[in-house]
């Protein structure tokens, strides 16, 4: 966000105005913008106080009720971690004792929000002028947090901290950044200060290479309901152990699998399929998930699991095995249409063809619905008919 845009948006008036504007519905916008330009506002004052209702609005699933009381921006907002998740991040460093921490990259600041709120001294930095004005705002209720508009690799030496944090921005004007050299700052800059804090964590992206994660450091893959949504690494007394974990965050549930990245054994597909959740196979740890509950891979190549008998776990979703049928979208129409199929939910591993491109040519007609799975099994294609346990 622009700087002039920024220094709007935190104004009394903007925010006495998006007060007003809250919970106003998308159908409502063009008649009250006319409005109150008619009784005098400026129309730059009610574009900003507009943007910002309706952003708070979108927020307050992600960042919970606290989001009516934040100065937010579009671009903050993608990027800012969920309320939930930045809670977890500030229990580390209150389990570590950290007095002082350098939140590296604050964006809208919701990491640095969640230490403040815990009384912990928080330094923000962030290199956008206009986005820093935004997390100034949003941190001034607590006097121990600061924020500095700098680049903070290079302003961190100023201050006396005791631990490190960091969510560095992973898209610039060309899109994602996967690489994480290409992070700002660079991941591999943000690492290194471990050496010189007690404690440290780095929010990154959930595609980081494995080899990224230097030896010694604790890596969590997190998903909330089904997506996963970061990797968070630690290191020094904000670490729980070493290697990898994953963390299933589901409704108000919470359930952590850990271990090595061995691989599972594969075998023969049993009467239930099960689907790990994202974040199992993102740290590796579908072999440890095997052998937690007694399953083999349906493919050596491929991350779904089964069994001859149900298995309960939080960490993936169980489907009983209903019917197996090639790959053929012929076999499957003329299977779909005999059982009254209308609906069908299509799920995928190891082949190329796409829902998209399958459900057309499947001319669904009936009542009933259906999951099937396209996959791999022994090294060849094939398509399963299962239903959720
Ligand atoms: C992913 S966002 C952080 C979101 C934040 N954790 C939150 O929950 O609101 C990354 C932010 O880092 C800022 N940034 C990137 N490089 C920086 C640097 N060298 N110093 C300070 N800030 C930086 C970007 O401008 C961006 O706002």
């Amino acid at each position: 966000m622009d700087l002039d845009t920024a220094r709007l948006t935190v104004s009394d008036a903007c925010l006495a105005l998006a007060e007003r504007l809250r919970d106003l519905p998308p159908s409502e916008e063009l008649r009250t913008g006319e409005r109150l330009r008619r009784e005098g506002h400026d129309g730059a004052l009610v574009a900003a106080a507009m943007t910002l209702a309706s952003l708070r609005a979108q927020a307050r699933t992600r960042l919970g009720p606290r989001a009516d009381a934040l100065a937010l921006s579009r671009a903050g907002l993608e990027q800012a971690t969920r309320a939930r998740v930045a809670a977890l991040h500030a229990d580390r460093f209150e389990e570590a004792g950290s007095r002082l921490v350098a939140d590296l990259t604050c964006g809208l600041g919701l990491d640095a929000l969640a230490l403040a709120e815990r009384g912990i001294g928080v330094v923000a930095f962030e290199l956008d002028p206009g986005t820093a004005v935004l997390a100034a705002h949003n941190l001034a209720p607590y006097p121990h947090a600061t924020v500095e508009n700098a680049d903070s690799l290079a302003a961190l030496a100023r201050h006396e901290v005791d631990a490190v944090f960091a969510d560095p921005a992973r898209r610039t004007a060309r899109g994602r950044r996967h690489d994480p050299a290409d992070y700002s700052p660079p991941l591999d800059a943000v690492l290194d200060l471990r050496h010189g804090v007690a404690a440290l964590g780095v929010k990154a992206g959930p595609g980081l290479p494995h080899e990224a994660v230097p030896p010694g450091m604790e890596a969590q893959w997190v998903s909330v309901d089904g997506d996963v949504v970061e990797v968070g690494l630690w290191a020094g007394a904000a670490a729980r152990r070493e290697g990898h974990a994953a963390l299933v965050l589901r409704g108000d549930e919470a359930h952590e699998i850990a271990g090595d990245t061995h691989r599972a054994d594969a075998g023969d597909l049993g009467e239930y399929l099960l689907e790990p959740d994202g974040a199992v196979i993102r740290a590796g740890l579908v072999g440890v998930l095997a052998d937690h509950i007694g399953a083999r891979l349906v493919d050596p190549q491929i991350a779904y699991l089964t069994t001859d008998s149900p298995a309960a776990t939080p960490f993936a979703r169980a489907y009983r095995v209903l019917d197996r049928l090639p790959l053929d979208v012929k076999v499957l129409k003329r299977d779909l249409r005999a059982r009254g199929v209308g609906r069908v939910e299509i799920k995928k591993r190891g082949v190329d063809l796409t829902p998209e491109q399958l459900r057309p040519r499947l001319a669904l007609k009936g009542d009933a619905a259906a999951t099937l799975v396209l996959t791999r099994l022994d090294g060849r294609h094939a398509a399963l008919l299962v239903e959720p346990v």
